[in-house]
C-alpha cells in the first residue's frame, strides 16, 4: 500500500495509472472501524483501485474539545488497511488541505442542511461540503462510499455531486452495528464501561419507533421516544425526529409514496451518538 501525504505525490501517482483504471474512494477521519472497512471491501470490488483518506477534518467540528477528542489511531488505520489491501492511503495535514486559511465555504445545500444535525451542529455541513469536494477534485475518484449512519451527510453529498456536476457517483452503504445492535462509530471507544453496556437502548428504541409508525403519526412516536429517554440515567437525547428521506423534511402526513426514516442523536456523558432507521 501507498501512502502520502502531499496532494502533489498523490495526484503524480493517480497520473501514472493505466488509461481506464478505475478509481473506488472511501474518505474518513480514521479510527476505522468494522463499517469503513465494508466500505474499503465494497469498493475493491468494484473499482480497479482503491483510495482512503484519513484526515480529522477542523471545519466540519463546532465544538473544540469534540476536536481534540476525536480519536485518533493512525498506525492501526494504516495496519488495517494494509491488510483489506487497500492501494492508497492519503494521510494529508490540515496545512495541506487548507495552505494557511483553515475554513469552510459557504454551500447551499437546498436547505438539506438546515434540517436535524444542521440545526444542532452549526457549520458543519459547510465543513463537509468543502472537505469533500477538495478531496474529489484531488483524487477524481469514479465511485465514492458513505455510510448510512450519516444518512443526512450522505443526502447533502449527493446534492452538491448534482449542483456542481462533479463526476463521480455516490455510493451509499448499509449502517454497520455491533452484535448488541449499537451502530459503529469511531466515537464508541470513548464511552465509558458502563455507556457502552446501555448503548443498544438507542437502536432498541428505533426499532420500536419503526414498529409504532406502523399505526400512530409520528407527533405519537416522538412522543414516546422523548419519554422513553426524560428518565434515562445515562443518556440524554438530543433529537428524535421522523424525516422524508428524500427532502429530510419532517414528516406531516405519512404517504404510502414517500420513504420515511427515523433519526436520532443521543449524549451519553459528552459522546455524541447517532443513528437511525429506514421505516
Ligand atoms: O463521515 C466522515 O467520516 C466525514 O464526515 C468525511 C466524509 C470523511 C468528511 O470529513
Amino acid at each position: 500500500m501507498l501512502i502520502f501525504t502531499e496532494i502533489k505525490s498523490l495526484q503524480q501517482e493517480i497520473k501514472s495509472l493505466k488509461n481506464g483504471t478505475t478509481i473506488g474512494f472511501v474518505p474518513t477521519m480514521g479510527a476505522l472501524h468494522e463499517g469503513h472497512l465494508s466500505l474499503v471491501e465494497k469498493s475493491k470490488k468494484e473499482n480497479d483501485i482503491v483510495i482512503v483518506s484519513i484526515f480529522v477534518n477542523p471545519t466540519q467540528f463546532d465544538n473544540a474539545d469534540d476536536l481534540i477528542n476525536y480519536p485518533k489511531t493512525i498506525e492501526k488505520d494504516l495496519s488495517l488497511l494494509e491488510s483489506f489491501n487497500c492501494d492508497i492511503a492519503f494521510t494529508p495535514t490540515p496545512e495541506e488541505i487548507y495552505a494557511d486559511e483553515i475554513q469552510s465555504q459557504s454551500f447551499d445545500f437546498d436547505g438539506l442542511e438546515f434540517q436535524m444535525e444542521g440545526k444542532f451542529r452549526a457549520g458543519h455541513f459547510n465543513g463537509v461540503g468543502t472537505i469533500v469536494e477538495r478531496l474529489f477534485k484531488v483524487v477524481k475518484p469514479h465511485k465514492a462510499y458513505f455510510g448510512e449512519k450519516d444518512f443526512q451527510q450522505i443526502q447533502i453529498i449527493r446534492k452538491m455531486v448534482e449542483k456542481k456536476k462533479l463526476p463521480v457517483q455516490i455510493i451509499s452503504c448499509p449502517i454497520h452495528r455491533e452484535k448488541d445492535g449499537l451502530a459503529m462509530s469511531s466515537r464508541n471507544i470513548r464511552l465509558t464501561k458502563e455507556q457502552r453496556a446501555a448503548a443498544p437502548f438507542i437502536y432498541e428504541t428505533l426499532k420500536e419507533a419503526k414498529i409504532k409508525f406502523g399505526t400512530n403519526n409520528a407527533s405519537e412516536v416522538l412522543n414516546w421516544v422523548e419519554n422513553e429517554f426524560k428518565n434515562h440515567p445515562l443518556f440524554t437525547l438530543e433529537y428524535f425526529e421522523i424525516a422524508d428521506e428524500d427532502t429530510l423534511l419532517p414528516v406531516e402526513t405519512k404517504s404510502p409514496s414517500k420513504k420515511y426514516r427515523a433519526f436520532i442523536a443521543v449524549f451519553a456523558g459528552k459522546v455524541r451518538l447517532i443513528d437511525n432507521i429506514s421505516l
